[in-house]
């Protein structure tokens, strides 16, 4: 059996997880729910951020110390993702011990082979992107990412002989046209690496939320450092798990820390003696109605709230559906609701109760026995299949969706054409069986293919259809009636 280990971003728990984080982790839910239905051993982590300046700031902004801020903040993101059916198999918080340990271990191992030498640090931060910027990285002094003034600083600190390893990268991503996917990312990354790697100042001692450097307790590791090594130690570097599942196939994350994954990871697992992961899929941002998120501009969304008033399978389908993998979109309610109704409750939620309501209707609640008559469909349903696999397989989820819509829609036509209800008066039971066995056949593909997407709409749809005397029960989706839910 071939393994495959996929990771997302670890989250700062700076905050209650917002509609970009849920963004992520159900695209890579539904990746790693494609490839476990492909028969493959697949790992899927995931977890939260919890060192560093701004989670440090952001706690005693809420009158906190740093462990309990993070301990309630990281349960936020542990019960939003149980909510919404994320099926991880591992959840790292980097505060700990066992990734405290090996950050450790493979600082000091970095240290040893003479890649760690100590320095002063003089330039700018933004704490809210935990990352050092020249003047031309910032609009006015102002990062581009949360719009904040990036601090002047000046300590010592150890630096990171990242630049040592720049050619290495360089010829790495060239040579390997799939480890920066998609193709503008990887330009993006290409354009910036040839303008040059600097070292990189990876301790801090101005504060101390953080993991100790092994070689010199009055510094802490560098929260990025600290942060990228959870991909190894969530798999117990260097024991039997990360023997199995490294290196990581997709390292799924943003655009906005696109440096710290293509360049500074490398670097250290060049340095530390670690094969590099197989990709990096850069994911978009979702923005909400064109803008920005941004909790003090009151640009948010509460995605417990959402799942709550809409279900998480609706959630999950819109975000999939709507944005194209790989490019920015948009979140609106009314765009949600849109969908909930066109798509889940008509096309969707119609096919399926109309069948189960002929299957008892016509058939006392047994699906009737015998092959499909038509070749037409015998083909339609084969390409359709291709086309969705060949569409999953090169991570174009909406296309996957599209292509699964255009099913339902071909096969809710095929009822209206049909006029099923004929049959039945002229007593053409073969023609009407055969009709029902394709309706059939159809919604049991249909759901094995929204199941990454949809697990919970799925598993509901094939226990309706599954009975051994069916009933038609409740509508899949009900139909949201813009003006209750206040939106
Ligand atoms: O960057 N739309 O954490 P984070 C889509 N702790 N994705 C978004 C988004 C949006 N509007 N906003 C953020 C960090 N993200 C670090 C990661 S990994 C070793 C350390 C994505 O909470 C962002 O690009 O700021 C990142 O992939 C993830 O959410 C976590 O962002
Ligand atoms: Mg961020």
């Amino acid at each position: 059996m071939s393994k495959f280990y996929i990771t997302t971003a670890i989250d700062y728990p700076s905050a209650p997880p917002h509609i970009g984080h849920v963004y992520e982790k159900v695209c890579a839910d539904v990746i790693a729910r494609w490839h476990r239905l492909a028969g493959e051993d697949v790992f899927f982590s995931t977890g939260t951020d919890e060192h560093g300046q701004k989670i440090q700031k952001y706690a005693l902004s809420s009158n906190k110390n740093p462990e309990e801020f993070v301990e309630i903040m990281s349960k936020s993101f542990i019960d939003l993702w149980a909510k919404l059916n994320i099926s991880f198999d591992a959840f790292i918080r980097t505060t700990e011990k066992r990734h405290e340990e090996i950050t450790q271990s493979i600082f000091k191992k970095i240290y040893e082979k003479g890649d760690i030498y100590k320095g002063s640090y003089e330039g700018l931060y933004c704490v809210d992107c935990e990352a050092f910027y020249t003047e031309k990285d910032l609009k006015e002094g102002f990062c581009l990412i949360h719009n904040k003034k990036a601090e002047k600083i000046k300590e010592e600190s150890y630096f990171f002989k990242m630049s040592k390893y720049q050619e290495r990268i360089l010829e790495h991503i060239q040579n390997n046209n799939d480890f920066v996917q998609p193709q503008e990312r990887r330009n993006e990354i290409i354009n910036r690496i040839k303008e040059g790697i600097k070292d990189l100042s990876v301790s801090r001692s101005s504060f101390d939320w953080g993991i100790p450097l092994p070689v010199d307790k009055s510094h802490i590791i560098f929260v990025w450092f600290d942060a990228l090594v959870n991909y190894i130690s969530v798999l117990g570097y260097p024991g039997e798990r990360f023997k199995k599942y490294w290196p990581a196939d997709i390292h799924l994350i943003g655009k906005d820390i696109l440096w710290f994954h293509a360049v500074v990871w490398p670097a250290i697992l060049l340095a530390a003696d670690i094969e590099l992961p197989r990709k990096i899929f850069v994911h978009g941002f979702v923005n909400i109605k064109g803008e920005k998120i941004s909790k003090s501009k009151g640009v948010i969304v509460h995605p417990a709230d959402l799942i709550n008033r809409f279900g998480a399978d609706a959630l999950r389908y819109f975000l999939l559906r709507e944005i194209r993998f790989g490019e920015d979109g948009n979140f609106s309610e009314d765009a949600l609701i849109k969908r909930i109704n066109d798509d889940l409750a008509n096309d969707l939620g119609n096919l399926v109760y109309r069948t189960l309501t002929m299957i008892e209707k016509y058939f006392n609640g047994h699906v009737p026995e015998g092959n499909i008559l038509d070749k037409k469909w015998k083909q339609i349903l084969g390409s359709f299949l291709n086309d969705v696999n060949l569409c999953m397989s090169n991570l174009d989820f909406n296309l996957a969706l599209d292509k699964i819509w255009e099913l339902i829609n071909m096969a809710n036509k095929y009822i209206e054409d049909t006029k099923p209800w004929n049959l039945a008066k002229e007593n053409k039971l073969d023609e009407l069986k055969s009709f029902i066995r394709l309706l059939v056949d159809v919604i049991r593909e249909v759901a094995e293919r929204i199941y990454p997407f949809m697990p919970e709409t799925a598993e509901s749809i094939k226990e309706q259809i599954g009975k051994d005397k069916i009933k038609k029960g409740k509508p899949l989706f009900p139909r949201i009636d813009k003006l209750t839910t206040g939106a």
